[in-house]
C-alpha cells in the first residue's frame, strides 16, 4: 500500500502516528532546515497573509527542526490543536480522523539538500512551515476541523475526490484579500521558493473568487505552478461558504462533467 512513499511506516501506530525522535536528526539536517527557513522568510513578509506572519513570530522557530511537542503545547493553549508526527502521506481515513480530532499530521523526515527547491512528497519543512502557523488562527483552525469531519462524511458518500479539490484550492494553494493586497495562505505556496512570488506577482494565472461548486468540480495540477488560484475574503468566508450540507451538492455534481484546471 505504501510502496512508492519514502517514509518509514514500519513503526507507525494504527492511526499512523510515530514518535518524532527529535534526537535522531543530524546537524546537517538542522542546518538544511534553517537554510530553507531563512530563504522562505525573506519572501513571506511580502507574500504571506497576516495571520501566518503573526503566528510564526510567536513560535521562535527556524533555528532548527522544531520539537513538535513544544509547538503542540502552544497550539493546544491557543486553538486546541496539536501536531501528530507521521511517517509521510497517510490514508484518507487516518488523515481525516486526525483533523476531525484537531490533530494535524506533520511528516517527520526532511528533504535532501538536492531537493532544496522542489520536492514531490510533503516533508517536515512543508508541513511545519506551510501548515502549522495557521492552526493558531481560530477561524482557520475551526474550518480545518470541519473539513476533517466533512472528509469522513465524504468517504461514506464516495466523494473524497471532490472534497480533496477543495483542500487543494484553499488549504494548499489558496489566496486571500487583505488591505495590503492579495496574499497567500495556502501551505503549498507559503513553503514554495518559486510559486510564492509567482502566485501574487505574475499576470499569467487566473485569480477567481471562491465558488464552492466550481471548485468541487475542477481538477488540479500537481506537477507545475497552478494556472488558477482561488481568492477568499477571509477565513470566516471560507467557513461560511463550506458550512452547507454537501450531501445534495455531491449528488448533483456527480452527474456533471469534471472541469479542467
Ligand atoms: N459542510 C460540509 C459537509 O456537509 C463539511 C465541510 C466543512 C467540508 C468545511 C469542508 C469544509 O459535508
Ligand atoms: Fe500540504
Amino acid at each position: 500500500m505504501h510502496s512508492g512513499l519514502r517514509g518509514d511506516y514500519s513503526r507507525a501506530a494504527p492511526d499512523y502516528t510515530v514518535a518524532q525522535d527529535w534526537g535522531a536528526y543530524t546537524g546537517e539536517q538542522h542546518a538544511l532546515f534553517r537554510r530553507l527557513f531563512e530563504r522562505q522568510s525573506r519572501l513571506v513578509a511580502r507574500y504571506a497573509c497576516p495571520e501566518w506572519i503573526e503566528a510564526i513570530a510567536g513560535l521562535d522557530a527556524g533555528g532548527e527542526i522544531p520539537r513538535f511537542e513544544r509547538i503542540s503545547e502552544k497550539l493546544r493553549a491557543r486553538t486546541g490543536w496539536e501536531i501528530a508526527a507521521v511517517p509521510g502521506l497517510i490514508p484518507d481515513e487516518a488523515f481525516f480522523t486526525h483533523l476531525a480530532n484537531r490533530r494535524f499530521p506533520v511528516t517527520v523526515w526532511l528533504r535532501k539538500p538536492e531537493e532544496f527547491d522542489y520536492i514531490v512528497e510533503p516533508d517536515v519543512f512543508h508541513d511545519f512551515f506551510g501548515h502549522v502557523p495557521l492552526l493558531f488562527d481560530p477561524a482557520y483552525a475551526d474550518h480545518l476541523h470541519e473539513y476533517g469531519k466533512g472528509g469522513l462524511k465524504a468517504m461514506r458518500l464516495d466523494a473524497v475526490k471532490m472534497l480533496a479539490r477543495l483542500y487543494w484550492y484553499t488549504i494548499e494553494f489558496g489566496l486571500v484579500r487583505t488591505p495590503a493586497g492579495i496574499r497567500a495562505y495556502g501551505a503549498g505556496l507559503i513553503s514554495s521558493g518559486g510559486e510564492l512570488a509567482y502566485c501574487i506577482d505574475d499576470p499569467a494565472p487566473k485569480r477567481l473568487d471562491f465558488d464552492l461548486e466550481s471548485i468541487l468540480r475542477t481538477e488540479y495540477l500537481i506537477d507545475r505552478y497552478q494556472s488558477t488560484y482561488i481568492v477568499i475574503d477571509s477565513f470566516a468566508q471560507l467557513m461560511r461558504d463550506t458550512a452547507p450540507d454537501f450531501t445534495p451538492i455531491y449528488a448533483r455534481l456527480k452527474a456533471l462533467p469534471v472541469l479542467a484546471p
